[in-house]
């Protein structure tokens, strides 16, 4: 296909992604409360080399010239989330007015630059004072999250017409509530379940008071999906990989499609099952505009006997790697059949592609510039996969890489970078990579080169 131009629809979306605690900084800025996010970091045995997030990109102070340097590379739709307690240092109750303030300027600031505002609520940071009283396990988290989210569509909502609930329920309750490597540090399925519940339930609840706050709103759920194969046709492994598919991709899609926990799960799960509260299904299938896809890599599953809480293992073989140090496969293939499959099983729904991208070891500024070739050919190969859903009758709307700008990257610090822009956080200098220069001729061009 050398030399193939590829051209999207004329009202394809391109843009970035960010989110709040990986590039705000200022974490005890004009009133804001602490994070989960900001307890966990706080113990510097939890992060790669000890780091936290307290300035990162110091966005928060500087999203003046992030935003200039945005609009410059033509980038025109940014995905963005709010810090919960940044805006209810609490969770509920008092709003902080300064932390409204600040992103009803943020919000300003991008339409002046004419770059259209996609909001994401909840990108992992709840209050702590939300956890204390049980986190996403207590039920009343969700009603609380309804609140701030009417609260912000009320504030912001003459502007922002794009809302996203959560982003990945899957990973903030399962990193944060099985796999103790995400805040809060929790290792409890059931636990980890309920979380689940109260997002997805949250989420349902969320969607009528965005609407009726901001008329014209369009609303969706970000999930992390994967395209998943069982490494042989043995039953065992069939199944091991169906298992799979039922806890990260069918529980999440089930359910706000067509209001149900798959059952083959409810079964795995038994006692681990969450308390679901009549009403609640219905609730969770609140209709909405789109759905957000973040997709990262395929995985091949196998049986094995008592391994994990699936009783399943990840197969390596074939595996490219999605960057030389990465465990995760770079599959561009199972985007294409991932997109086609939630053509068919999920009659055909209006997709972001809401993240994508990857992080490479080689990204070194060396006399000012900073070559990324192989972030280049791994955009370049899945927006292709793209492409080619979208031929093939796929209903794709946009395409955000992840990530605008290099950050906190979780439990792994300052140690993986993602951006399509170099920070040096010592000096808070920003260079664009080769691929941010790329992406912002994919961006005018609305296509590119294979
Ligand atoms: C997504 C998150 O899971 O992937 C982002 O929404 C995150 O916040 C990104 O930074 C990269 O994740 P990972 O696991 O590759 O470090």
């Amino acid at each position: 296909m050398a030399n193939t131009t590829l051209q999207f629809p004329g009202s394809f979306t391109w843009g970035t992604a960010t989110a709040a605690f990986q590039i705000e900084g200022g974490h005890d800025a004009d009133g804001k409360g602490p994070s989960i996010w900001d307890t966990y970091s706080a113990d510097s045995s939890r992060i790669a080399d000890g780091k936290n997030a307290k300035v990162s990109c110091d966005h928060y102070h500087r999203y003046r010239e992030d935003i200039a340097l945005m609009a410059q590379l033509g980038y025109r739709n940014y995905r963005f989330s709010l810090s919960w307690p940044r805006i209810f240092p609490q969770g509920r109750g008092n709003v902080n007015p300064a932390g409204l303030d600040f992103y009803d300027m943020l919000v300003d600031e991008l339409l002046a630059n004419d770059i259209t505002p996609f909001v994401t609520l909840f990108h992992w940071d709840l209050p702590q004072a939300l956890q204390e009283k049980g986190g996403w396990a207590n039920r009343r988290t969700a009603d609380a999250f309804a609140d701030y989210g009417e609260t912000v569509a009320q504030r912001l909502g003459d502007r922002v017409k794009n809302w996203m609930t959560h982003n990945e329920p899957w990973v903030h309750a399962f990193a944060g509530h099985l796999f103790g490597h995400h805040a809060p540090g929790i290792s409890d399925l059931p636990r980890a379940l309920q979380t689940a519940h109260h997002i997805l339930l949250s989420h349902g609840l969320a969607v009528p008071r965005i609407r009726s706050a901001c008329p014209g709103a369009r609303i969706g759920l970000v999930h992390n999906l994967e395209w998943i194969e069982a490494a042989s046709d043995k039953d065992a492994d069939v199944q091991a990989a169906k298992r799979h598919d039922g806890a990260f991709n069918r529980w999440y899609l089930d359910t706000v499609f067509y209001g149900r926990y798959p059952e083959d799960m409810c079964a795995w799960y038994k006692d681990a099952m969450p308390e679901i509260q009549e009403g609640d299904m219905q609730i969770i299938a609140a209709p909405c505009d789109f759905l957000g896809v973040n997709y990262y890599t395929r995985r091949i599953m196998a049986h094995e006997t008592d391994s994990g809480f699936l009783h399943t293992r990840q197969v390596r073989w074939p595996f490219v790697p999605r960057a030389q140090y990465e465990e995760w496969e770079n599959n561009p293939e199972g985007l294409y059949r991932l997109l086609l499959r939630l053509k068919r099983d999920y009659n055909n729904p209006p997709i972001y592609i809401s993240e994508n991208g990857t992080p490479l070891e080689q990204d070194k500024v060396i006399d000012g510039i900073c070559s990324d070739p192989d972030r280049i050919e791994y955009i370049r190969r899945h927006a292709a996969a793209v492409w080619q859903a979208i031929q093939d009758g796929s209903d794709i709307r946009g395409y955000f890489v992840w990530s605008f700008l290099d950050n906190f990257e979780w439990n792994f610090g300052y140690s993986k970078r993602f951006g399509l822009i170099h920070v040096d956080f010592d000096s808070q200098k920003r260079t664009v990579k080769e691929s941010g220069h790329w992406f912002s001729r994919v961006c005018k061009d609305n296509g590119f080169s294979l």
